[in-house]
């Protein structure tokens, strides 16, 4: 069981064993109206979720697998990337207290170096215009050996770094840094946020093989939209925006 000390700088569900803390927290939401930041984190999940209906592997006790809950209801649906962007600012620069070449892969995957170390979901629930609820779910490789999945890429702390981390003191201190970053998005500061997301993007300069579609093509990273959109210009000079699903990354 993973050791949470008595102050956590939010509220704090731990529990050792359920089926996603997305699910969680989803369902303790339909339930009543948790305080916002309200984090759940357990240390095994059995239907762990990831990206595009995948599962999520993790050994129990062995990472930090957390939900937490955030009402932006200043934000307006379409400036929700803005999420995504913070919460991956505020991991990727903890990441970088315990080793180098963190980056964030576009739209919000953790890497180190060529490998995958984070990955997180967002499920926003919208009313008209505005963000009315916004879960975060997120699962970081810490102290876990080896991976058995097919996932391709995995690495964790430990693999990187040689040595086992504390997984509730990682936690304490992305909180807090998401609490910093959803200041400044509530200061109206979404420029300077924008700006940061830009510099820690993976493979933010270079051409690099990318796949839409069919087409694989070689091209640089020009620009991230407001909202979301990857803005890709190939060898021959032209450039086209892309949504979350029609691009991929063609790694090493
Ligand atoms: C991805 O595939 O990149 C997203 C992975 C998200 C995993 C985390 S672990 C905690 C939370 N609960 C889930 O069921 N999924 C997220």
């Amino acid at each position: 069981m993973i050791h949470f000390p008595e102050t956590f700088p939010v509220p704090l569900i731990h529990v050792h064993e359920t089926d996603s803390t997305l699910n969680y927290l989803q369902t303790l939401c339909k339930q009543s109206v948790p305080k916002e930041f309200t984090t759940v984190v357990a240390d095994f999940q059995t239907s762990g979720r990831g990206q595009r209906g995948n599962s999520w592997e993790s050994e129990s006790g062995k990472n930090l697998l957390f939900s937490f809950v955030l009402f932006p209801t200043f934000l307006e649906a379409r400036r929700q990337f803005l999420i995504s962007q913070i919460i991956s600012l505020a991991i990727k620069e903890e990441l970088d207290t315990y080793t180098s070449e963190i980056s964030i892969k576009w739209p919000n995957d953790i890497y180190w170096k060529e490998k995958k170390i984070c990955g997180m979901l967002i499920e926003n629930d919208l009313v008209s215009k505005y963000i009315n609820q916004s879960i975060a779910g997120i699962g970081i490789n810490i102290n876990q050996k080896l991976f058995l999945s097919t996932a391709p890429n995995p690495v964790s702390l430990l693999q990187i770094t040689q040595q086992q981390h504390d997984i509730a003191q990682i936690a304490s201190n992305i909180i807090v840094r998401i609490q910093e970053y959803y200041a400044l998005l509530q200061k109206g500061e979404t420029q300077s946020i924008a700006h940061r997301y830009k510099e820690a993007l993976f493979r933010k300069k270079g051409m690099y093989l990318y796949r839409a579609g069919e087409c694989e093509f070689k091209a640089c990273i020009v620009d991230v939209e407001p909202d979301g959109r990857l803005v890709l210009e190939d060898e021959f000079g032209e450039r086209k925006e892309y949504m979350f699903k029609e691009v991929e990354y063609i790694l090493k």
